[in-house]
């Protein structure tokens, strides 16, 4: 009878294999809600702040985003939402340069408040747990006409990209991404990555453990849009899972600010 010699690289892949669906199970079961807890996770509800918004950081220079008229393309967006959802696809097939109007389009169909009669509403095109808007959206620029090569937080209400680090040079930027980013270099370059990252202690203030369940699902709608608002423009878009967490939150110098996922877009 032979027996299978488990070799120790093998040994240690299977344990990480076995934590890690531990990790998963052990999280899902304890941010259940049962009926004996909910109760106290709805008073703690009501107690706690219900209004928000994604992080600003006012003390970083500011580029304006400039859409063009967008307000047209959203007319003509809500008649052609089935063929944009038909037509939505992950592809690589990525611009040399993106043109900031472009990009300024799909963030800000994405991630605006809607206008009503020329005034901002307060009601965003995605959905947030308790309105409080945990979720930051960054942008690493690698090839955007009319910006540096650098991160920049994306400010919706004022419109406008916080600029929150400048690469020396491309040589640095290419190095980053390729030790940042699973794909790179296999993946072909984009002239643009989004981070989405969030405040989890904001979030946790009000849904404890649930909070991170929230930031990953808010997170999720946010990329959504961006993929439909992306796919309505042409612009190709790709989810990108595997990416080196702490590299990123290193970069956007946050201590509060968790990444969560990317998407190369261009
Ligand atoms: C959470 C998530 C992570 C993903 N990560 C990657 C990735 O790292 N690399 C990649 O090439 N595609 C990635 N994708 C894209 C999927 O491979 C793609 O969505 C899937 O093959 C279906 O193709 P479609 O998007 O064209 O419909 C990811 C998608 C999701 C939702």
């Amino acid at each position: 009878m032979t027996s299978k010699i488990t070799t120790q690289t093998e040994t240690q892949s299977t344990s990480h294999l076995q934590l890690e669906q531990e990790l998963a199970l052990l999280y899902h079961n304890n941010s259940n809600l049962t009926p004996s807890t909910i109760m106290d996770f709805l008073e703690n509800m009501a107690e706690s702040q219900s209004i928000g918004h994604p992080r600003h950081y006012p003390a970083c220079p500011a580029i304006a985003l400039n859409p063009g008229r967008l307000w047209k393309w959203r007319k003509r967006l809500i008649q052609s939402l089935p063929v944009v959802l038909a037509q939505r696809k992950s592809s690589q097939n990525f611009l040399v340069n993106m043109p900031l109007q472009k990009l300024s389009q799909i963030i800000l169909m994405s991630l605006q408040a809607g206008k009503m009669r020329n005034e901002l509403l307060r009601q965003r095109p995605y959905p947030s747990a308790g309105g409080l808007y945990g979720v930051n959206v960054f942008v690493l620029a690698t090839a955007v006409k009319e910006l540096e090569q650098g991160i920049y937080n994306v400010n919706p209400d004022r419109q406008c990209l916080e600029q929150l680090y400048l690469f020396g040079s491309n040589l640095e930027c290419q190095q980053w991404l390729k030790t940042s980013i699973v794909g790179e270099p296999v993946t072909k370059q984009a002239p643009v990555y989004i981070f989405f990252c969030a405040n989890l202690n904001h979030v946790k203030q009000k849904y404890g453990e649930r909070a991170y369940r929230f930031i990953l699902l808010e997170a999720g709608h946010i990329a959504q849009n961006i993929s439909l608002a992306s796919t309505s423009l042409g612009i190709s878009h790709l989810p990108l899972g595997g990416f080196c967490e702490k590299m990123i939150e290193e970069k956007i110098g946050d201590p509060d600010m968790i990444a969560l996922y990317t998407m190369a877009l261009g």
